[in-house]
């Protein structure tokens, strides 16, 4: 762990490019995705943690596994989105509450043209979501649901009051479909929060356009699943942009190779 000499506060440290130590609040500060290229309506970033042996989560939540950069950094990207995208499995096991974010987040969006706060879609086949989850706990921030249409009826009742209900007709919803529905509804910068298997749907698709990625010095062994996470191999390479380090967390930065044209955003 790094510190600075007159605080006990870790260093923020840039590996790559250009070493430098930084305040913590620089973290991705000011990032906006870019709403699509020249090439595609849409951009879809990746956020994850993970620790040191690929555990996705400990304890069934991923929570436990970053410090306070990937919080920020985690902010930071729902400071630099339209909308967020996430399984259902995660928010069932992660308890997802409304993105509203604190007020210099909205205000700091606000200033850069974005809306207040990101939207958040929820993806199931089943729709099977308690409506008592927090994430239905706010009426001002009611998330939208693209739901399969092989849903059952009852799911898709419950649903509709508590949330802005999508229904899809695929039994699995594709990654295309998703960001299709999305830029429809004038939604351009994605943030794709997981889970594994939403990942491995998008991966599949080769619809990720960055990845931010923290790795945690920590190894958990154990059941837990690796960041994506499915039946077949989808191998994609991708290209490092940024290497930063705080407290022992290594945050990094990929970007997809064609995207190699495109200056920093
Ligand atoms: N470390 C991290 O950064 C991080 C981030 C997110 C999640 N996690 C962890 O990941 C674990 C959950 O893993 P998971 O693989 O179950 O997560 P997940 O991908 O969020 O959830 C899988 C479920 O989401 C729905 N789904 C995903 N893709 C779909 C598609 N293309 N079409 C229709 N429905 C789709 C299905 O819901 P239905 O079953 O309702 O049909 C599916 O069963 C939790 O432990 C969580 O803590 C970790």
């Amino acid at each position: 762990m790094t510190h600075t000499p007159d605080t006990d506060v870790p260093a923020l440290r840039r590996l790559h490019p250009d070493p430098a130590t930084l305040e913590l609040e620089e973290l991705y500060a000011g990032l906006t995705l870019p709403a699509g290229t020249a090439e595609q309506p849409a951009w879809v970033g990746l956020c994850m943690v993970t620790s040191l042996d690929g555990a996705v989560s400990v304890e069934g939540r991923s929570g436990g596994l970053g410090g306070p950069a990937d919080l920020l950094a985690l902010s930071r990207l729902r400071g630099s989105n339209d909308v967020s995208i996430v399984g259902a499995g995660t928010v069932r096991e992660e308890r997802y509450g409304p993105l509203t974010g604190g007020a210099a987040r909205r205000a700091d969006r606000e200033r850069r043209g974005l809306a207040p706060s990101p939207r958040l879609a929820i993806i199931t086949s089943s729709g099977r979501l308690d409506p008592e989850l927090p994430v239905f706990g706010d009426p001002a921030e009611r998330p939208m649901v693209l739901v399969s249409g092989s849903a059952e009826p009852d799911a898709l009742t419950t649903l509709a009051g508590v949330a802005e209900v999508h229904v899809i007709d695929e039994a699995s919803i594709s990654p295309h479909t998703i960001v299709e529905r999305m830029v429809s509804l004038g939604f351009r910068r994605i943030l794709c929060e997981g889970g594994p298997r939403l990942n491995q749907a998008m991966l599949a698709s080769d619809l990720i356009d960055e990845a931010f990625l923290t790795l945690a010095p920590t190894a958990v062994g154990g059941p837990a699943s690796r960041i994506v996470h499915g039946d077949t191999e989808v191998r994609r390479d991708l290209d490092l942009i940024s290497v930063l380090e705080h407290g022992g967390d290594l945050l990094l930065r990929y970007r997809h190779p064609r995207h190699r044209q495109l200056t920093d955003h």
